[in-house]
């Protein structure tokens, strides 16, 4: 199935590895430029070198997604590269684990903000551009863990609010051209999961509650977003489409 996604540029927060990173792989074998974007300079750079070493089209930029300016020099620098920003994937996230009573503000902030109000201006720094266009693609990658996970009420809270700005943003840009879905993985096998040194206890544990018999893979997302930013999606916007191996909750 060709997702036509040979002409666009896509950029995609926090894919200097795991789940971004794949996602990157996918859109560039599918023919997309590629802006790999983290706050870890080197590793988005290392990433999009392997990418135009496979022969794709990528750049490395390093942004905080939290901060504004750096967002706009971001998306000037994708423009500047490849003329222009068609999908965007908001990627970025991390987890600040402690029960609520023993979480301190910094550890709810930092995962509010990078979901949040990261995704607040990644978006709006594209959507002009988009609107512009009349065509565009946004992913915003949630979590299973919007149903509430103990020790994740920073992490659910901000996965949650990300499912409502998906629906939100959705209704105001639908008649533009351009739609606004999230994708929530369940457990997803990364390189940094498992380098953990619980990390067999994770896996077991989530498998075990996992519907099919297996974890999911970097690769399981990455196929969902492509699908998701393709032309074969233009009639789906607003949605959260759970890759969890049939684990709802
Ligand atoms: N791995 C899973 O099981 C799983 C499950 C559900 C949801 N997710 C979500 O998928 C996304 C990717 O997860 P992953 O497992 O690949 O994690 P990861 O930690 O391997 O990758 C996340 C990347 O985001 C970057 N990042 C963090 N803060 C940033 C900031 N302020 N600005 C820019 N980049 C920043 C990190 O440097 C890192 O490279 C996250 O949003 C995560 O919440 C992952």
């Amino acid at each position: 199935m060709d997702l036509g996604l040979k002409e666009r540029v896509a950029i995609i927060t926090g894919s200097a590895r795991g789940i971004g990173a794949e996602t990157a792989r996918f859109l560039a074998a599918e023919g997309a430029a590629v802006v790999i974007t983290d706050l870890d300079a080197s590793g988005a750079e290392q990433t999009a070198s392997e990418i135009v070493a496979a022969s794709g089209r990528a750049i490395g930029v390093r942004c905080d997604v939290r901060n504004e300016d750096d967002v706009k020099r971001m998306v000037g620098a994708a423009r500047e590269a490849f003329g222009g920003v068609d999908v965007l994937v908001n990627n970025a996230g991390l987890v600040k684990d402690r029960t609520l009573l023993k979480m301190d503000e910094a550890d709810w902030d930092i995962v509010i903000d990078v979901t949040l109000k990261g995704t607040f201006h990644c978006c709006r720094a594209v959507l002009p551009g988009m609107n512009e266009t009349g065509w565009g693609r946004i992913v915003n990658i949630a979590s299973r863990a919007l149903f509430g996970n103990p020790g994740q009420t920073n992490y659910s809270s901000a996965k949650a609010g990300l499912v409502g700005f998906t629906r939100a943003l959705s209704l105001e840009q639908a008649r533009k051209g351009i739609t606004v879905n999230a994708v929530a993985p369940g457990f997803i096998e990364t390189e940094y999961l498992k380098s953990l040194p619980n990390y067999e206890t994770i896996r077991e544990g989530a498998k075990a509650k996992n519907a099919v018999t297996f974890a999911g893979q970097p690769a399981d997302i990455a196929g969902a977003v492509a699908f998701l930013a393709s032309e074969h999606a233009r009639y789906i916007t607003g949605t959260t489409l759970f890759v969890t191996g049939g684990r709802y909750g």
